[in-house]
């Protein structure tokens, strides 16, 4: 294991060395929530394209393995996923799309869920396909609701997790129930998780629920959660969902497209640990084993 963690990293310095354009690392953000349907997917997508319209390189990862639906909000159909990569089927270039929206797109499928049981040298292709993603500024993985093993892996090696609510009373106990399990569970992975409040009808809204959350996990968990801005409730999400094509896209000016840039912005203000972020995704998944 050890012997593979200095490989990784030797491979990643080497990478480095010859993509001479960059300057800094892949900056890794997970989008999940404990209830379904607040809206994962819709954030996922427009916050990839209004990171794409900022001049960034983004790639969007379906991690949905019962829905995954990113696909119908690109219109975009994807024939090979992860999977074919892990079962070594496929090389990572030979299954990222790209879309009409500026950013490259990866269907997670089933992939996810093998991460756990790959042996040593199937874990060593994975890495090293998965390593070419490095170029990469934004990597954003869209989860399913409510965390399994299948997304665990990459939720533990995120660098950021951003937990999305809605204002209703399920979604915020599901939120808390999330956020729980990822604080109690991952204590070792240095996660730093951020909430979304989907959905809202003002800011105060918004603010109102985030210290709700924040103030139980800080009391109950010793875990202290950033709020990270809220997107207003708004009938252009289900139409544009309904015409398959984003809303940052058909309604630039409206209120969630402009509270997503908000967001965007707010993202790009806050520091992460540039320097390896990158290779620390990797070798975290390794851990994972
Ligand atoms: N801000 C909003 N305003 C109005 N409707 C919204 C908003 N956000 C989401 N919705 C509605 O909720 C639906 C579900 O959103 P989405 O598919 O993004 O949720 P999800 O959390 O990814 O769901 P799942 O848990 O099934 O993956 C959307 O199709 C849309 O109709
Ligand atoms: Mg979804």
């Amino acid at each position: 294991m050890e012997d593979q963690a200095a490989e990784l990293r030797a491979m990643m310095q080497n990478r480095n060395q010859t993509t001479s354009a960059k300057t800094h690392g892949t900056r890794i953000i997970a989008i999940t929530s404990g209830k379904g349907g607040v809206g994962k997917t819709n954030l996922a997508v427009n916050m990839a394209i209004a990171y794409a319209e900022a001049g960034k390189k983004v790639i969007l990862i379906d991690g949905d393995l019962g829905m995954a639906n990113v696909n119908v909000l690109l219109n975009v159909v994807p024939s090979q996923n992860l999977l074919h990569v892990i079962t070594q089927h496929k090389s990572i270039s030979d299954i990222i799309l790209d879309t009409d929206y500026g950013i490259k797109f990866i269907a997670g499928a089933n992939g996810f869920s093998r991460i756990a049981n790959l042996s040593d040298t199937e874990l060593d292709y994975f890495v090293k396909e998965f390593s070419q993603l490095s170029n990469a500024d934004i990597i954003i993985i869209d989860t399913g609701a409510g965390i399994t093993n299948n997304v665990m892996s990459f939720v533990a090696a995120a660098d950021e997790v951003y937990v999305v609510t809605t204002p209703e009373p399920t979604a915020i106990t599901d939120a808390y129930g999330i956020i729980k399990i990822i604080a109690t569970e991952l204590t070792n992975s240095n996660i730093n998780m951020k909430l979304l409040v989907n959905r809202v009808h003002s800011a105060e809204e918004g603010k109102r629920i985030s210290d709700r959350i924040i103030n139980i996990a800080a009391q109950f968990l010793n875990y202290k959660i950033d709020y990270l801005g809220f997107i207003y409730e708004d009938a252009i999400v289900t139409s544009s969902v309904l015409r398959q094509k984003p809303f940052i896209v058909s309604a630039p000016q409206s209120k969630p497209a402009q509270c997503v840039r908000h967001i965007v912005g707010r993202i790009e203000k806050t520091d992460f640990e540039e320097e390896e972020g990158f290779s620390r995704f990797l070798r975290k998944l390794r851990k994972r084993k």
